[in-house]
């Protein structure tokens, strides 16, 4: 949510920074600009809309500099309008700052400030930063002092990047929202992520909470809220431009839907071992012997993914629970130091999944990471990590990365059941060996699909549900996110049970019913499939291809590859990405950019 993009090196970077905005558009668009610094001072060209938007306007302004910040816009505060859009000056337009997170003491902020003569110009709780500084650069400060008594001033979220005249570089600084830093000969990238840069450098260093950064050319220094330096290591990203790019798909979310396989590969790879048992490096055998129960804290398509896994606990007589993150951080469940407190979550930095996570490590919990993003703060404040390895997801809409949480969280599990209850199970046996052979059944669902075929029939009904059971209950749930968020169907997933107990009052027949088997509790769901067929609903089967029962008694079947119940809900759900995405093909939506959304929520 926001991406802000800068680059500082021995010559003009214009085009470098609208690069990096371009590739993180992903995280907000409805408005967007840059500035620059150059011997004429700070240059701001910014307006509502895309960045092919800004670019047009850019093409007919002299625009250079050494010095460029940029700004893609997921509006928090005001409409998305040309005034409200970053980067946000000072009166005097000698500073220029782009922002991502909430400034939660702003309107103390800005009446100080206008009480002080400071004219505002923008509805935004970014503005008061570059009157802030002006302040202090008008009592004497150095542009870097002035710089950081501001940043002083600021309660709540924020990374933030500056241009102030008289300082050959850029200022940055962060405070619960990301920012990474990239090094590439004379060049010095900053970015909301590393999409961003990652075509000119993949060398990368993660900045912490607190870290103040100096970017001149071929130099970059960091420093504490003290004023100490902090020495952070130059990583190396394994992925390259080309797995950020569409690479001939007409979508991110299509093209990763079809990454899913390697992305699982990535997953499991060298964490089963040939003898059927888990061999997670960072978790040993007896890392989790004594566990008493597990909390999950997740957000969205995460929290699907850990519903998952509560299930697979359960069914080993682990207690575990899935919490929303946001209610978890508001009404947590009390914990003890043999809770163990697991964060799912793709990006790292989702706000909500990190009040929560914060919550539990204040109160004595032990705390475990599960991310795709080394480095990013869920990973760095959980007291461990295990990474998800599904590489970057450009998409706003979750899909590789589902799959993959999965798959890490059913590793994760067999391990936590086998060192609670003592000794691996023989149905987990079967479990880690039927996820040896997902990535090839996902290939087979994603090659054979007849998805595309029913989209123009369901896209436009008056509502859809979703229902299952056990772990394909989360799986009805995420099909019914999925196809909302990029269709903007209504859809709603529901465990099979409750449907009669009020929302069955919806059904018509214009209320198509998904319903999903995974080869355990089918009886049941095939009840409550008979409830919705008898008021005229038309339903479509997901199921193991060997279930006639099922064939027989939908009214479309889409079949997925033989395979343990605890693991064909992965597949299923491959099935489901591809009905809402062709559902929303159908409906011409804006399938990787959908309205309102963003990817990476960093504001609770
Ligand atoms: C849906 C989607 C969101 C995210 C949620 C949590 O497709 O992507 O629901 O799953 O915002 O994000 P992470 O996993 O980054 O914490």
């Amino acid at each position: 949510m926001c991406g802000i993009t800068a680059c500082v090196a021995d010559g003009d970077v214009v085009d470098t920074v609208l690069t990096g905005l371009e590739n993180l558009e992903y995280r907000g668009y409805d408005s967007a600009g840059i500035a620059t610094l150059d011997g004429d001072g700070v240059r701001v060209t910014k307006r509502e809309g895309g960045i092919d938007e800004l670019v047009r306007e850019i093409d007919g302004v002299e625009l250079r500099g050494q010095f460029g910040v940029g700004h893609t816009r997921w509006s928090t505060h005001g409409a998305p309008t040309d005034e409200n859009a970053h980067p946000h000056t000072d009166c005097t337009g000698s500073v220029a700052v782009v922002h991502n997170g909430i400034i939660e003491n702003y309107v103390e902020l800005r009446s100080e400030l206008s009480a002080a003569g400071h004219l505002f110009t923008s509805e935004t709780d970014t503005e008061v930063i570059p009157h802030l500084i002006e302040e202090e650069l008008s009592a004497g400060r150095s542009p870097e002092a002035a710089f950081r008594a501001a940043a002083d001033r600021l309660e709540g979220s924020y990374a933030i990047a500056v241009l102030i005249d008289g300082f050959e570089g850029i200022l940055a600084t962060r405070q619960g929202s990301p920012l990474v830093l990239g090094v590439d000969g004379d060049r010095r990238f900053l970015a909301s992520d590393v999409p961003s840069f990652v075509e000119f450098t993949s060398r990368v260093v993660y900045l912490h909470d607190g870290d103040f950064v100096r970017l001149t050319p071929g130099e970059h220094s960091i420093t504490d809220t003290d004023g100490d330096p902090v020495s952070r290591p130059i990583d190396t990203v394994d992925w390259g431009s080309e797995d950020a790019e569409r690479g001939g798909f007409d979508h991110y979310m299509l093209k990763e839907i079809h990454e899913q396989p390697d992305a699982l590969r990535r997953t499991i790879n060298g964490r089963i071992t040939d003898d059927g048992r888990v061999d997670l490096e960072e978790f040993p055998e007896g890392s989790f012997a004594d566990v008493s129960a597990v909390h999950f804290l997740s957000c969205g398509t995460s929290h699907h993914a850990s519903m998952y896994a509560q299930a697979l606990l359960r069914d080993r007589g682990v207690p575990a629970f899935a919490f929303t993150a946001g209610e978890y951080a508001t009404t947590p469940a009390p914990v003890s130091t043999d809770t163990l407190v697991i964060a799912v979550t793709q990006s790292g930095e989702t706000a909500d999944t990190l009040a929560s996570l914060r919550s539990a490590n204040a109160r004595g919990a032990r705390t475990l990471a599960v991310t795709n993003v080394v480095g990013s703060t869920a990973a760095r404040e959980a007291d461990e990590a295990l990474f998800i390895r599904a590489g970057p997801e450009i998409g706003v809409a979750a899909t590789k990365t589902f799959s993959s949480q999965v798959a890490a969280l059913t590793l994760l599990s067999e391990r936590i059941a086998a060192d609670v209850t003592g000794e691996p199970t023989e149905e987990g046996e079967a479990v880690l060996s039927a996820l040896r052979e997902l990535p090839d059944a996902v290939d087979r669902v994603i090659q054979r699909s007849t998805a595309s075929s029913l989209a123009n029939g369901y896209a436009g009904s008056d509502q859809h549900f979703f229902i299952g059971r056990g772990a394909a209950y989360p799986v009805a749930c995420e099909g019914a996110l999925k196809l909302k968020e990029i269709s903007y169907e209504q859809a709603e997933g529901f465990s099979a049970g409750e449907l009669k107990h009020g929302p069955l009052a919806l059904v018509t027949p214009d209320t198509p019913v998904v319903a999903v088997f995974t080869g355990k509790h089918d009886t049941k769901t095939l009840n409550n499939v008979e409830e919705v067929r008898s008021r005229g609903a038309s339903v479509i089967g997901v199921a193991p291809e060997s279930a006639d029962h099922v064939a027989a008694a939908v009214d479309e079947f889409l079949p997925v590859p033989e395979t343990h119940p605890d693991v064909a809900g992965v597949l299923a759900n491959v099935q489901l990405q591809l009905v809402s995405y062709y559902v929303a093909n159908a409906l011409n939506r804006s399938i990787d950019k959908p309205r309102n959304l963003a990817k990476s929520v960093t504001v609770e």
